[in-house]
């Protein structure tokens, strides 16, 4: 059996969009039955300098300004999701970063159509998940637990 401190942690955002369309409830419903753990949930509105951290390898494209301003426009919900192989499930889970490309029944595919809003961020990697995690979380706002269903999952 893992250990607790062992298991896969990815960084989830549901990026301003995303509120303010009401789709907080669903977008966390797609984890949860999934079977993935939450570990780390807060509301905030993101300074232009975690923006800026956060899409630090951007820092040279030409969305880049646009999206530091669209992701600090208004409120993001930012999560810590856990479970085996959660970084890359969660990227299938989320679809493909331009939602008109995205498939049927990922996040992006089924309620986008802009890539400048498309709804959730997820980390790529799990090294870049780490970063994440760090950068958007005190490790006291992490919850380590583990649900009463965990044997049904294994
Ligand atoms: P990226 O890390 O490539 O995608 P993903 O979010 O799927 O990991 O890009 C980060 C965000 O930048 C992406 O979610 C939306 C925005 N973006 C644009 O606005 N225009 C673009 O051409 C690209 C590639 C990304």
């Amino acid at each position: 059996m893992l250990l607790e401190t062992a298991l896969e942690r990815t960084f989830l955002a549901i990026k301003p969009d995303g509120v303010q369309r009401g789709l907080v409830g669903e977008i966390i419903r797609r984890f949860e039955t999934k079977g993935f753990t939450l570990v780390g949930l807060k509301l905030i509105n993101v300074s232009k300098e975690l923006a800026e951290q956060h899409y630090d390898v951007h820092r040279e494209r030409p969305f880049f300004a646009g999206l530091v301003e669209f992701i600090t426009s208004g409120p993001v919900v930012a999560m810590v999701w856990q479970g085996e192989g959660v970084v890359a499930s969660a990227r299938k889970i989320i679809g493909a970063t331009n939602p008109l490309t995205s498939e049927p029944g990922t996040i992006r595919g089924d309620f986008g159509i802009n890539i400048g809003r498309n709804l959730i961020h997820g980390s790529d990697a799990i090294e870049t998940a780490q970063r994440e995690i760090k950068l958007w979380f005190k490790d006291e706002e992490l919850v380590s637990w583990t649900p009463h269903l965990a044997p049904w999952l294994k």
